[in-house]
């Protein structure tokens, strides 16, 4: 093996699908996207190695390094080799070049970053170049009725519709309780300065997909104490914000998932409740949004509440996971 190194170029994309075929895992699926021409911005350098077959050059394994503007205090890596070409050290190499690209980042940030699978070549090797897990991520559906529905207040219709509202995904109120909830959980790789119009972009507006959101609201209460009849709603305590499968293209029809299909949801609470409250309020409202339908859920460990209330779910066999586990893996502070 020759193997010679070049910056990115425009075929390179379709030159390597026909060696390294389709991708092995979901990460590698994800990130086989990011590679791309080198650029400033956002900031981007992409790697090719090329080996000589039957004497002509062709690309055989590719590496990016390219800054986020969210969670901006690592650089996201990837590296692919062609399976015929592993284990002789091209992986290494090219990990070595994007190294030495990231430590003349412009943003000083050089820390590096990947998602692999467990038990695959691509976590073996990452943890051999030193990067160590920071969080774990599952996919999990709930089944239909794994939680009884709860009762709220008198047990009247009204109790529940003071507390349980369809709420428009361009709320204010929501957005900002949803950039909270996000940056409370990712205190392992912060997502830095998210503003009302960033949450919105990522969670909530038509392009991110959000169909519909949900919330529940803790009681009235009247600022004037018991027997003054209360005029504001109660705080937002926990969301559902739910997730259209993208329609095929030139299909307009709204797309809700099928039916038996589970649908995305991205359940989170308010980040100031305790323990206790923040656990009561999630499984209150997936109680209310798994009663008829399956839900999916990514669920990462860092989310307290969530995991409380759908681990036992997992061990009692009304959920479980679906694909494999994600891991974020990085390289040391
Ligand atoms: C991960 C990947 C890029 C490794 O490429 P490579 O050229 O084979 O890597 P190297 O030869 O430089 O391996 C370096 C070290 O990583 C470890 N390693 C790599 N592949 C491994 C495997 N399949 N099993 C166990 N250890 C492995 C070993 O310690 C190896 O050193 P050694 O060969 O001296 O034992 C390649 O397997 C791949 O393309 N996988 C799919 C994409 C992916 O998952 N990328 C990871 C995200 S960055």
């Amino acid at each position: 093996m020759a193997i010679a190194y070049r910056q990115w170029r425009d075929g390179d994309d379709l030159a390597l699908l026909e060696i390294w075929g389709g991708p092995e895992t979901e990460q590698a699926r994800q990130f086989r996207g990011t590679l791309a021409p080198s650029g400033n911005k956002p900031w981007r350098r992409c790697i090719v190695a090329e080996d000589v077959v039957d004497g002509v050059a062709i690309p055989v394994a590719a590496g990016v390094v390219h800054e986020a503007s969210l969670h901006p205090e690592r650089l996201w890596a990837y590296i692919e080799v062609d399976r015929q070409h592993r284990r002789a050290g091209v992986g290494s190499t090219l990990l070595t070049m994007l190294r030495h690209e990231a430590a003349q980042s412009p943003s000083g940030v050089s820390r590096l970053r990947t998602k692999v699978e467990p038990g695959t070549p691509g976590a073996a090797f990452a943890e051999a170049a030193g990067l160590a897990p920071i969080q774990r991520s599952r996919l999990v559906v709930v089944d239909p009725g794994a939680l009884r529905l709860p009762v709220f207040g008198d047990g009247s219709e009204a109790a529940a519709s003071e507390q349980v509202e369809d709420l428009a995904t361009g709320s204010v109120e929501l957005s900002d309780v949803v950039g909270r909830y996000y940056t409370s959980v990712h205190g392992w790789d912060s997502p830095g300065d998210l503003s009302i119009a960033t949450v919105q972009r990522l969670f909530l507006d038509e392009l991110s997909g959000a169909h519909g959101a949900i919330v529940l609201r803790a009681p009235k209460a009247s600022a004037f104490g018991q027997g003054v009849a209360a005029s504001r709603k109660g705080r937002l305590q926990a969301f559902a914000i739910s997730y259209a499968e993208l329609a095929p293209a030139g299909d307009n029809t709204e797309a809700a998932a099928p039916a038996g299909q589970p649908t995305d949801v991205f359940l989170g609470h308010e980040p100031k409740l305790s323990a206790e409250e923040a656990q009561a309020a999630v499984r209150d409202l997936l109680a209310l949004i798994a009663f008829q339908h399956p839900v999916l859920l990514e669920l990462d460990d860092s989310m307290e509440a969530l995991r409380a209330v759908v681990e036992p779910l997992l061990e009692s066999g009304k959920a479980r996971v679906l694909g494999a586990e994600t891991l974020v893996v990085s390289d040391p502070a």
